[in-house]
């Protein structure tokens, strides 16, 4: 049977951006309640300026009762974004054994994200890679606006294939490409994915939608139909990117795995529990939901 990875990351490209600030309790408990659907691939939170996204302020505190509970478990991929050393060095003090650096195809995007140059960025990755060397933490990149940029409209194709392929130099294990306005189409993903195929292995990528647009499953989908077989999604679909102007959260998990379990393709997640995990969310947010298959269940499935 086809098997597709999922990576949750709704603790932290979800969170991130909603405006309920969630207790470090309540992280923990949705935490719990992913690991139950069987999560095991997810972001917990981000070593950032608390100045710039306040939301990820509790991340070390999530993290140390993340990794002294029995949830905790070798097998699972438990990450943190670091922009820089002086975030890897929170990692590596609160403990996490691997990190997400991201970076962007867009200079303007760059600046207002992180605030540095495209250069600049990857000058910092050099650093937190010598640091993930040493205390051996796995690395995930991140490429952001691969599609598009909310300030400098279309990407161009040959600028994501050659910072993915700088990235990938670096040494992480796995390169999320990033619609991070949710502005792609189906056709302009395969044509990106088939450029990326031929310098980097499909094993190597995966496909960050958000759903800005309502175009994030059947860009799933496209990737998929080329062999792209990792996809990062957010519980009921939460959040955004603060530095992007309007874009909304990532493709749902619930709706991800509806698509490929409906399609037998293997998740290894349990709808019924993430619908379950939506319905215990709700009432805590301060906006409705947007995935679907959460707020109207799974009727007579
Ligand atoms: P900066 O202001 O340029 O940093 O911010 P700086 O080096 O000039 O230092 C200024 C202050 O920040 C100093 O403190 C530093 O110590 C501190 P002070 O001396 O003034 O007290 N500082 C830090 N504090 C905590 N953690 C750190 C850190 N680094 C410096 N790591 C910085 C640069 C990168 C820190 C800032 O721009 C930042 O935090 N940006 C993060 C923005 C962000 O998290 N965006 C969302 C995640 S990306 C995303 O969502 C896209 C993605 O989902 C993919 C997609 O959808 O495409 C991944
Ligand atoms: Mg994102």
């Amino acid at each position: 049977m086809t098997k597709v990875k999922i990576v949750e990351v709704g603790l932290r490209d979800g969170l991130q951006n909603e405006t309920t600030n969630l207790t470090v309790n309540q992280r923990f408990d949705l935490l719990a309640k992913l690991i139950d659907a069987g999560v095991k691939n997810f972001e917990i939170g981000a070593f950032v300026s608390a100045e710039w996204v306040p939301q990820m302020a509790v991340t070390s505190k999530l993290v140390k009762k993340y990794l002294t509970s029995p949830l905790n478990k070798k097998e699972f991929s438990a990450s943190v974004l670091v922009p820089n050393e002086k975030g890897m060095l929170q990692a590596i003090e609160a403990g996490v054994k691997e990190v997400a650096i991201f970076g962007a195809c867009s200079e303007t995007f760059s600046k207002k994200n992180i605030n540095c140059t495209i250069d600049e960025s990857f000058e910092r990755f050099e650093a937190v890679m010598k640091l993930a060397k040493k205390y051996k933490i796995k690395v995930r990149g991140y490429l952001s606006t691969c599609f598009g940029c909310p300030f400098e409209g279309r990407i161009s194709e040959n600028k994501v294939v050659e910072l993915a392929k700088r990235m990938n130099d670096l040494g992480v294990y796995e390169i999320s490409i990033g619609d991070t306005i949710g502005i792609a189409n189906a056709g302009q993903v395969q044509s990106v994915f088939k450029k990326l195929l031929k310098v980097i292995p499909a094993n190597k990528l995966a496909g960050h939608f958000h759903d800005t647009r309502g175009q994030a499953l059947v860009n799933i989908f496209a990737a998929y139909e080329i062999g792209i077989r990792t996809f990062d999604s957010s519980i009921a679909g939460l959040g955004g990117c603060p530095y992007a102007p309007g874009a909304t959260g990532n493709v749902a998990t619930e709706d991800v795995v509806f698509m490929f379990e409906g399609m037998d393709v293997q998740t290894n997640l349990d709808l019924k529990k993430l619908v379950k995990t939506h319905r215990w969310l709700q009432p805590k947010m301060d906006h409705l939901l947007s995935s679907k298959v959460g707020r109207i269940g799974l009727g007579k499935l």
